[in-house]
This record gives C-alpha cells, sequence and structure tokens, in this order.
C-alpha cells in the first residue's frame, strides 16, 4: 500500500485503475485548458501570513452551507459519470461525505439513481439539475429529489450548451463504454474495475434511463442529451424552475459580478462562484480570480460558494479567506473515488481537512469562520486590471 499524503497521490492511483476514457473524462477541460490549468495555478499566486505566538490550541474547521452544519464547508461538487470511475460510485462518494460530516451533490447524470442514493445514505443530500427544456421531466426530478428527502436543489446554469473536450471524442466515451479495440485493450488492464463493474447493475444513467420520454435503454440517450438542453434559458426559466422546486436553490455557474446581481434578484439561497472546472468556456478566468469582484458585488446580500481548482486544503482557505462560505471539490474526490473507491474519497476528505486545520493554526486562527483577507498576501496582479 503506497502512503498517501496528498491529492497528487490519489490521482496517479485513480490513473492506474481506472479506464482511459474514463480517467481522462475527469482529467480534462475544454479546448486548450487554459482555463483548467488555471484554475489551480491562480490559486498559487496567493500567499499565506504567517502569525507566531497565538494560542492555536482547540481549533474548528465547522461551520454552515445553506444553514446546514458541515464538519468543515467543503462539499462533493455533482460529478456525472461518478458511477464509472468505480462502481456504485455515486453510493460510495455519498456514504463518505455523509461520514464525514460534509455535503454530497448528486448530479442529473450520475449512475446511481437519486432513489439509489437515498436508500444508501440518511443525511439528505443535494441534487443538481441541468436547465432542460422538458418541463414534465423537470418536475419529475423535483419530485423524485423532494420524495428522496433531498434539502436543496443545485442548479447549474453554465452549461446549455456542452464545451468540447478532444479527448472525450478521441475515447468515444459513453456508458456503458463502447468496445472498440483501443478500449478492449486499455480495459483488459483494468482487471480489478472490470469485476467490481461486472457485480454492479448500475451501469447506465440512473436518473434518465426508464424516466425520461424516449429514453428506455442506454442507446436512445446520446440523442435525447443532444435535445433535451435548453440553449433558450433565460433568468425567467430559472425563476420557473425555484417555483417548481419549492425549496432551497443554489446556483451553480456564476463568474460575472452582474450574473450574481441577478440571481440575487432571483432569490438564489446561495450562488456558486463556478465555471465548471475549466470544462466549459475556456478563455474565461478562474473562480478563485473572479471571487472577489462578486464578493464586492453581492457578498453581503446572498451566501457565495466556490468550485473550480481546489486541489488542497490550502486552496479552500484561500478562498474562504476571500469571502466564500463553503467551497467544493470535484476533481478532488473523483482521484479519490477512482483510487480507492468510499476509502480513498474519505482518504480526499482527511488530506483537504488536515492540511486546512495546519494551515489555519500556522495562520494564528482557531476558527475556520474567522478567515478573512488579514490571512493572505495578495500580489497587485493577482487582481489584474482586464477591460
Ligand atoms: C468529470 C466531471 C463531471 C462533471 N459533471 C458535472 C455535472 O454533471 N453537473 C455539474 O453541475 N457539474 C459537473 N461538473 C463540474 C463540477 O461540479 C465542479 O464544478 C468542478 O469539478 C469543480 O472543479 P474541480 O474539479 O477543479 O474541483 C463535472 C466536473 C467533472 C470533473
Amino acid at each position: 500500500m503506497p502512503v498517501i499524503t496528498e491529492i497528487e497521490d490519489l490521482r496517479r492511483m485513480h490513473k492506474r485503475r481506472t479506464p482511459k476514457m474514463f480517467y481522462d473524462y475527469a482529467e480534462s477541460g475544454s479546448w486548450t485548458e487554459q482555463t483548467f490549468r488555471e484554475n489551480s495555478s491562480d490559486f498559487d499566486m496567493i500567499r499565506l501570513r504567517q502569525r507566531i505566538a497565538v494560542d492555536m490550541a482547540g481549533r474548528s474547521t465547522k461551520s454552515q452551507m445553506i444553514g446546514e452544519d458541515v464538519a468543515m464547508p467543503v462539499a462533493l461538487a455533482p460529478v456525472g459519470l461518478t458511477g464509472m470511475q468505480c462502481a456504485d460510485g455515486e453510493i460510495k462518494a455519498a456514504r463518505a461525505a455523509e461520514k464525514f460530516g460534509v455535503p454530497f451533490a448528486l448530479s442529473t447524470m450520475s449512475i446511481c439513481s437519486i432513489e439509489d442514493v437515498a436508500d444508501h445514505t440518511t443525511r439528505p443530500f443535494w441534487f443538481q439539475v441541468y436547465t432542460l427544456k422538458d418541463d414534465e421531466f423537470m418536475q419529475r426530478l423535483f419530485d423524485r429529489a423532494r420524495a428522496a428527502n433531498c434539502s436543496a436543489i443545485v442548479i447549474t446554469v453554465d452549461l446549455q450548451i456542452m464545451g468540447q473536450r478532444h479527448k472525450d471524442l478521441k475515447n468515444g466515451l459513453s456508458a456503458p463504454p463502447k468496445f472498440t479495440i483501443a478500449s478492449m485493450a486499455n480495459l483488459a488492464t483494468k482487471i480489478p474495475w472490470g469485476l467490481e463493474m461486472l457485480r454492479t447493475k448500475r451501469r447506465f444513467f440512473g436518473n434518465i434511463v426508464g424516466h425520461a420520454k424516449g429514453v428506455s435503454d442506454p442507446s436512445s440517450l446520446a440523442s435525447w442529451t443532444a435535445e433535451a438542453f435548453d440553449p433558450s434559458l433565460d433568468w425567467e426559466r430559472i425563476k420557473q424552475f425555484r417555483k417548481m422546486w419549492g425549496g432551497k436553490v443554489i446556483l451553480k455557474g456564476i463568474l460575472d459580478a452582474e450574473d450574481a446581481r441577478k440571481a440575487v434578484e432571483v432569490g438564489a439561497d446561495a450562488i456558486v462562484v463556478s465555471n465548471h472546472g475549466g470544462r466549459q468556456l475556456d478563455g474565461a478566468l478562474s473562480s478563485i480570480r473572479i471571487l472577489p469582484e462578486v464578493m464586492d458585488a453581492v457578498g453581503d446580500k446572498v451566501e457565495v460558494h466556490l468550485d473550480s481548482g481546489i486541489r488542497s486544503g490550502q486552496d479552500v482557505l484561500k478562498a474562504l479567506a476571500l469571502g466564500a462560505k463553503g467551497t467544493y471539490i470535484g476533481r478532488a474526490f473523483v482521484n479519490g473515488l477512482g483510487a480507492m473507491g468510499e476509502a480513498g474519497v474519505t482518504k480526499a476528505l482527511e488530506i483537504i481537512h488536515k492540511e486546512l486545520d495546519v494551515t489555519m493554526a500556522l495562520c494564528g486562527e482557531r476558527d475556520v469562520t474567522n478567515l478573512g483577507k488579514h490571512n493572505l498576501l495578495v500580489p497587485k496582479e493577482f487582481y489584474g486590471d482586464w477591460a
């Protein structure tokens, strides 16, 4: 068993264990991947202010996200196809999140269904929806989420049309995988993954196959996906979804101060500053760079969360110190899942928690809710002079 000390160790194990098409699906950004790369490298521009001779006994990373207690303000982001990184992946990730005391957000494009995840957990989770054309299907998703006791809906607003990831096209990504000579050759080197997959019945999109009109089997799914997303989405439509759901709403994919103000107007309970992990608009600024502008615009009016690029507890601390009330990890937990299943997700959370806690201590902070700009050293060029 290798000694695992950082998320990068889990990423390497994930790569070894999981078929190439699914590993590449996770570890890619759109087009040139500039935004994907900068999401992480921009965190490195921010430095930390060391303080000494401060009592650091009795530290706490406990906080709240949308009024829910969290062991640390780090949720698991909605990630499609999680159940292809590892058999029953969404159930395993949700269980790890529950045991750790952090929120889990289930993607519409998950392999395990809403009901399946609810059956295997006790803590209410959040359900993510895309903005689809079919009202009947959307209403059914909301009803199913309500029946499963979901405590919030995450509406993803940055994917009316899909960004292109070159590797997915080249790999012929699909669930379950298409058997080409190349994918067979690669699968042959991933025996433990394959054996686990053979043992589970969860290999298709559990929220869609058998639920969406005209999708009774996986082969009809591709045409459904191409048709289902609504390119005419506007703020009125978002208001409509909020009404259809009737509970707490998190708007995910805000990357602009003006959009953040609109999100407040439509009554979002929280917004997620996010560029979808660099998978949508390549060339957009990183989430961490946009965060200060969004905080200035709406920080006192709505709870602001952030994702995209977080690979460590230090990244989490930087986002919180710049004003975010909560953060999400996508690839960092998927790396854990692909490496070691549920234990790997737990490991990812433990790593991030330890890094957050030790960094807090060395910055002279005992309480995660007291973090602020006073903990950071931010160079002028971080804020940039974008016209
Ligand atoms: C493989 C993968 C699949 C994703 N699928 C979804 C999805 O179904 N719905 C969604 O709202 N966001 C999705 N996202 C975006 C994540 O929710 C999150 O915004 C992103 O992963 C954060 O960046 P990070 O991976 O650098 O932490 C996906 C991200 C990845 C990496």
